[in-house]
């Protein structure tokens, strides 16, 4: 997979890309992420990529013809690469967005920053916006890097084959269930029997069990778009049961 990214300060980018996984990734030829500085397709002599609003207020925002040049190099003819601003404005990145964008062969990542891009380069080449939350921040960079992150890692072959993607939190549609490594038991704390036992099985409805447990104490909102199977449900309407108020 091909993650164009650009910005106006490619140096934010290095320390993630340089470590761990991500550096694995390029390194297998799995990932190639090329960074392209926005200032190099300014036209006048100081580099100026942003100017004031039209219109008065605080701020600057960040000029079309720049921005849309360097949109338009990267891309080449290669016109079926989503071209993504982020921005807080967007539709909000979640598991299933990332799925969406590791199907992709190729990715165009833009970073806003200052108060935002002129509007007219949404309408000229942007096809996607993403926010990463309800929250602001200082530039687009962050969000880029995250992205990146998440979807680097559901390219085919990033993951060893014991620890899939496919059972992480969010893309069951639940929380996930808790870990434990040696020793068997910390500070008076032990290890659940079960994950002791070498019962397969056992271990596996355990996970499912705790799992639906963290979701209905956390963030009960999932439980609403995941399915379960009827013992689970009659789980589920147990916790419930616990947790309502005595009645008299
Ligand atoms: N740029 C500024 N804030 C952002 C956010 N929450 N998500 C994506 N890009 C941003």
């Amino acid at each position: 997979m091909q993650i164009d990214i650009l910005t106006l300060f490619p140096s934010m980018f290095d320390g993630p890309l340089t470590e761990s996984m991500l550096k694995r990734a390029q390194e297998k030829g799995l990932l190639t992420v090329r960074l392209h500085d926005i200032r190099d397709h300014a036209t006048d002599k100081h580099r100026t990529v942003d100017d004031t609003p039209y219109g008065g207020g605080g701020g600057m925002v960040m000029m079309p013809e720049p921005l849309v040049a360097a949109v338009e190099g990267v891309r080449g003819a290669d016109e079926t690469a989503p071209v993504i601003l982020l921005t807080p404005q967007g539709r909000v990145f979640t598991q299933q967005v990332a799925r969406e964008l590791a199907a992709h062969p190729r990715l165009i990542l833009v970073c806003g920053r200052y108060e935002g891009v002129d509007e007219r380069v949404r309408q000229a080449v942007i096809t996607d916006e993403i926010s990463i939350g309800d929250f602001v921040l200082t530039g687009g960079e962050l969000a880029a890097m995250v992205i990146v992150d998440a979807v680097a890692r559901l390219i085919p072959g990033m993951l060893g084959a014991r620890w899939g993607a496919e059972e992480d939190s969010h893309a069951m549609g639940l929380i996930e269930y808790p870990h434990y490594t040696r020793p068997p038991v910390f500070r008076e704390m032990a290890v659940p029997d079960v994950l002791l036992s070498g019962d397969h099985g056992a271990v596996e409805a355990w996970r499912r069990r705790e799992a639906i447990r963290r979701t209905w104490q956390r963030r009960p909102d999932m439980l609403l778009s995941v399915e379960l199977g009827g013992a689970e449900r009659w789980f589920l309407a147990d916790l419930a049961e616990a947790d309502a108020p005595l009645r008299g």
